[in-house]
């Protein structure tokens, strides 16, 4: 991990107990203006120490403390004197190892559930004495350890909330990470700021000075380059070590025919007119067409397209001459996901400007300490336009994969011009940042439909428009009525070819947010 400590922003280590839990505790810690990192749960008082952190916040997961295998955080982290918040596993932990104890409830608690503060001195400053918090578990505390007080309690948990105050402990038994508890971002920055004495300077304006300098340093007299793809990860990352090393770094922009309606022609508007960056442009359409050809397997879609990338990628930077670092744009997710877990392999993700680990460049990925949100606000302050700072998602395989079955260019032109109506339509009704991604689907299955009163037999579109927090789980948006209705009408008239326009209303899972 290469976060200088002692720097000029306080952090905060939250231990990941469990799948999804910590990420999000990281993020909230980070929209409070905190730095903070994700260590394994039994990351050693050494390891932990090295971040010197202002607090420690051990995150939910879903063991029981009293298993046999329970996972377990280094013992002496309860005696170092760091602040401590655990979020219900993580309390029911610390008060199992302090003495107290924890069990399976009476009654399980899930979702919304009542909540009466009996102390409001710290973690609950500023806020009601009955509030409404978000539950998920199905252990509580029973005995509370020595030196301990309550703070609040549920109908079936006594102890919902606890601290001792001398020692600088803390727990939670509800989450105050996820949007369900409103207020829980009070209770995350009364811990901050209250409890450990944090201050609020983790900004994207000291992460660009520092990173431009350290760019700068690791890339010497160097040559650079980066694989655009038209997302905003490489487009922040191709400007961010522009910033720092000028033209010695040249952007490669495959285009591969994929991609949405305007994304060409505005990659090459912002990094070759306004940026001036040197910018090789590859029209590779009609390869990507051809080895696409009759194809209609999903994975064998996104087999191929990765290794075309691969092969056009090196073939334009071979031409190039001497390089020595590759420009990638790598978020903290990608890190964390890879260090930590083996998921099941659900489709073969294909990251443009990902792969090419046989041309021994080394890597530069400036964002690897970020989460999506910060690399938007660092887009943002690097001047690059709104519409590219707000682009949704877009994976690696472009259209390719919202296309079921065969890729042609005819069947490429009718999908971009219904995903540009949806786009547009949510734009103009404010609705394009509300979401998390939304997209048209075209199908290879033809219905009747009539227009004017002529018989029609045509294609299907589909509008997918879901709501997230980091894609790996999603449930479709509920868009107003109009505006389906808006889409609907328009592509059907606008888009030759197409009779029928039908919403996805399944959430991820069962379903992912991609067709295919
Ligand atoms: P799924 O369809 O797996 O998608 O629910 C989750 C998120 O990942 C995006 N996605 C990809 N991104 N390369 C990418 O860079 C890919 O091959 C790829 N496949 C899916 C998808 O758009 C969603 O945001």
């Amino acid at each position: 991990m290469e976060t200088d400590p002692g720097t000029s922003y306080d952090t905060v280590v939250v231990l990941d107990f469990g799948a999804q839990y910590a990420q999000l505790i990281a993020r909230r810690v980070r929209e409070s203006r905190v730095h903070s990192v994700i260590l394994p749960f039994d990351a050693s008082l050494e390891e932990i120490q090295r971040y010197r952190p202002k607090g420690v916040i051990l995150s939910g997961g879903p063991a029981s403390v009293y298993e046999a295998n329970a996972p377990r955080c280094d013992r002496r982290l309860f005696d170092s004197g760091i602040p401590i918040l655990g979020i219900c596993y993580g309390m029911q932990l610390m008060a199992h190892e302090l003495g107290g104890r924890t069990g399976p409830a009476e009654r399980r608690e899930y979702g919304r559930t009542r909540l009466i503060v009996e102390d409001p001195l710290d973690l609950f400053v500023g806020l009601e004495r009955r509030l409404i918090c978000w539950m998920s578990h199905s252990d509580v505390v029973t005995a509370l350890p020595p030196g301990f007080l309550t703070l609040a309690h549920t109908d079936n948990s006594p102890f919902a909330a606890i601290a001792d105050r001398n020692r600088r402990l803390y727990g939670v038994q509800f989450h105050p990470e996820v949007t369900h508890t409103p207020w829980g971002m009070e209770v995350i920055r009364n811990f901050l700021f209250r409890v450990c004495g944090c201050r609020p300077s983790w900004t994207m304006e000291s992460f660009i000075d520092r990173e431009v300098q350290r760019i700068r340093e690791v890339v010497g007299e160097g040559r650079a380059i980066c694989a655009l793809s038209g997302g905003v990860d490489s487009s922040a990352a191709a400007a961010l070590v522009h910033r720092a090393i000028g033209d010695r770094l040249t952007c490669i922009f495959v285009d591969h025919g994929l991609l949405r309606k305007g994304e060409p022609e505005q990659v090459i508007r912002t990094f070759r007119d306004h940026f001036q960056i040197p910018l090789v442009y590859v029209n590779a359409r009609d390869r990507f067409l051809a080895r696409l050809k009759g194809i209609i397997d999903p994975e064998e879609k996104r087999r191929r397209i990765g290794e075309e990338f691969i092969q056009v990628f090196e073939e334009e930077a071979s031409r190039l001459g001497e390089v020595d670092f590759l420009v990638q744009g790598t978020l903290y997710p990608d890190v964390i996901e890879s260090g930590t877990r083996v998921a099941a392999r659900i489709k073969t993700h294909h990251n443009v400007g990902g792969l090419p680990s046989t041309m021994h460049l080394q890597l530069i990925e400036p964002f690897r300490e970020l989460f999506k949100d910060e690399v938007r606000e660092v887009a943002r302050q690097l001047g690059l336009p709104s519409e590219l700072v707000w682009r949704h998602p877009f994976p690696g395989p472009g259209l390719a994969i919202r296309i079921v079955g065969e890729v042609t260019a005819e069947r490429l032109e009718i999908l971009r011009e219904a995903d540009a109506i949806l786009l547009e339509e949510l734009t103009s009704a404010g609705l394009l940042r509300e979401v998390w991604q939304a997209f048209a689907v075209l199908l290879p299955v033809r219905t009747v439909g009539v227009m004017g009163d002529a018989r029609t037999y045509g294609e299907v579109i589909v509008v997918r428009a879901v709501t997230s927090e980091d894609g790996m789980t999603a449930d479709w948006a509920r868009l107003p009525e109009e505006v389906l209705e808006a889409v609907a009408s328009r592509i059907t008239r606008e888009v030759p070819g197409i009779t029928r326009v039908v919403y996805d209303i399944t959430s991820k899972p069962p379903a992912t947010i991609e067709w295919e």
